[in-house]
């Protein structure tokens, strides 16, 4: 029967068309039986957030057996190791002896249990440890609005920079050489990745660090009415063995004393 072998082989195709790092797949061969398993998120077939998976089985005897299944499911965390997850699974297949299609259809139930070392990142609402100098990531910054982004050519990186309510009013008032008490300026930066689809564009790829400027000319007088700090990775590991790291990036932004050590200029906007 031609069947599996074609269906084997779309299955491989559509293993090595697709990069997303969260895909897996898994051959077993042996001499008389043959199992291929693909797991990927849901994206692939237009909504994410579940996990999917398509395997096939097939041995010597032309017997076959297709099973494909969707299993949405939380993401587990450091307080909530077991997670619930609902899905669906069909199997479809053809056996030779004794000579019989057989098709079932599935909804159900899966508990897991996830061991803290293997979590990949940090979960929402797990506590990030403060830098050195003991300043606390900010709270809620990923949904901070833009004030200006930038390239660097030099070691290949996109930035947004983003104000919380206070760097942001005084960004679109023109009140920034001081910035106001308050006013705090976050920087994402992503390593260059080219659009698979469009060569030419830049887009972000691998997340770097999150990085920030507190303003408070009290606390921090001696550099600038600045806190430093700095988060790197997607696990958000504070930067700096201690609290004089913050000499380093002072150091690096005293060229725009002039400017409230602020290299970025708010970008124009309708
Ligand atoms: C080697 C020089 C250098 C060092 C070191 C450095 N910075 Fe910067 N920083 C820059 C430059 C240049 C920009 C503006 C261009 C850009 O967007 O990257 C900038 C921009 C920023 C911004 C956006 C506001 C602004 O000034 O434009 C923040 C926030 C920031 N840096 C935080 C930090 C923190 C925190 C550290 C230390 C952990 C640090 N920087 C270390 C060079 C540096």
């Amino acid at each position: 029967m031609n069947l599996p072998r074609s269906i084997a082989l779309g299955l491989l195709l559509v293993a090595a068309l697709s990069n997303a790092n969260a895909n897996d797949f898994e051959a077993a061969l042996s001499k008389e039986t043959a199992q291929f398993t693909f797991r990927s998120d849901s994206s692939l077939i237009g909504w994410g957030g579940s996990d999917l998976a398509i395997g096939l089985f097939y041995n010597e005897e032309s017997d076959f057996i297709l099973q494909a299944s969707l299993l949405q499911m939380r993401q587990a965390s450091q307080e909530n190791p077991l997670t619930f997850g609902v899905g669906v699974k069909g199997y479809l297949g053809a056996l030779d002896d004794p000579d019989e299609d057989v098709f079932a259809f599935a909804i159900g139930g899966q508990i897991r249990y996830t061991i803290a070392g293997t979590m990949p990142m940090v979960a929402a609402g797990e506590r990030v440890e403060p830098a050195p100098n003991g300043i606390e990531l900010p709270a809620g910054y990923q949904d901070w609005r833009v004030i200006s982004s930038s390239h660097r050519e030099d070691n290949k990186t996109l930035r947004v920079i983003l104000g919380n309510d206070a760097a942001v009013q005084a960004a679109r008032a023109g009140k920034i050489n001081p910035w106001p008490d308050g006013a705090v300026l976050g920087k994402l930066v992503w390593k260059d990745r080219s659009h698979p689809a469009w060569e030419k564009a830049t887009v972000p790829g691998e997340f770097v660090h999150a990085e920030f400027m507190i303003k408070d000319a009290q606390r921090y007088p001696d550099t600038g009415g600045w806190g430093f700090a700095r988060w790197t990775g997607l696990d958000q590991q504070p930067y700096g063995k201690d609290a004089s790291f913050v000499q380093e990036c002072f150091g690096c932004h005293t060229p725009v004393k002039d400017n409230d050590y602020v290299f970025t200029h708010p970008s124009a906007m309708p």
